[in-house]
């Protein structure tokens, strides 16, 4: 009880931080006066607001990214570029352009909820507990818990809370399976899992490519969307040497 009083301190905390800042630049005022008399602006004026819209919701991806960074949960370049795969992904599917801002905020911050997980846990070098792991399994909701109280953030919060949804249904937190699994949640599985296979930790080192492949194509259609795999693969395979380069690293070396 302690432990969850602490981690709602934190995150409320961690939202008035935000708030602050992006009213100290005078964007809320700016974007609620805007709301109301909407129909007496002119283009510019709109193109204006829209453009200060999105210079703070840029920002605010920019705070947590950072946040990530201080509990050391990104994983540099690797995320960058993934993200950046998961909206090559969304756009060779289709998805809206409302759906591929979601997908980019996602992509970047779905693991923001392991700000509330503490770091005996997010660092264990051992298998977790059943106990350690169903803690950490609350990331989800923890992420969805602090981004939908930002507006504009709150589809992007449900897609962050489905993140771990199992394509055969045996996944968390709610075991939604196939299209019911939000599509964007789909495609950060996917990505997410790509990443974690093969990124090196303190503690291990990250796959060789050619096994994360293997493990990702085995798990296609059980764990991670199909669809979304042969998409992702189509184009990684060929670009995934560039990125291993500007990592320092190559494909071949376990990364
Ligand atoms: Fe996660």
């Amino acid at each position: 009880m302690g432990e969850r009083l602490r981690l709602n301190f934190r995150f409320r905390l961690l939202f008035l931080a935000l708030l602050v800042a992006a009213m100290s630049n005078h964007q809320i005022p700016a974007l609620t006066e805007a709301s109301l008399s909407l129909g007496a602006l002119d283009p510019l004026r709109i193109k204006r607001l829209e453009e200060q819209a999105s210079a703070l919701r840029n920002s605010v991806i920019c705070a947590f990214n950072q946040l990530l960074d201080l509990k050391d949960l990104n994983t540099g370049v690797h995320s960058t570029r993934l993200a950046e795969w998961g909206m090559r992904v969304g756009q060779e599917l289709g998805l809206e352009e409302a759906e591929l801002q979601n997908l980019e905020v996602a992509a970047l911050l779905h693991d923001i909820g392991k700000v509330g997980i503490p770091d005996a846990i997010l660092r264990k070098p051992t298998r977790l507990d059943p106990e350690e792991y169903a803690l950490m399994k609350r990331h989800s909701e923890y992420g969805w818990a602090v981004l939908r109280m930002l507006p504009g953030f709150e589809r992007a919060a449900l897609d962050i809370l489905h993140h771990h949804e199992s394509f055969d249904g045996k996944g968390y937190p709610a075991g939604l399976k196939d299209t019911e699994i939000p599509v964007v949640s789909r495609i950060v599985c996917v990505i997410d899992a790509f990443d974690a296979m093969v990124s090196s930790r303190p503690y291990r080192k990250g796959l060789p490519y050619e096994e994360a492949v293997r493990r990702l194509t085995e798990a296609s259609g059980t764990q991670f969307d199909p669809v979304v795999v042969r998409t992702f693969l189509s184009f990684a395979q060929a670009e995934m040497s560039t990125v291993f380069a500007a990592a320092g690293t190559s494909v071949s070396s376990a990364l």
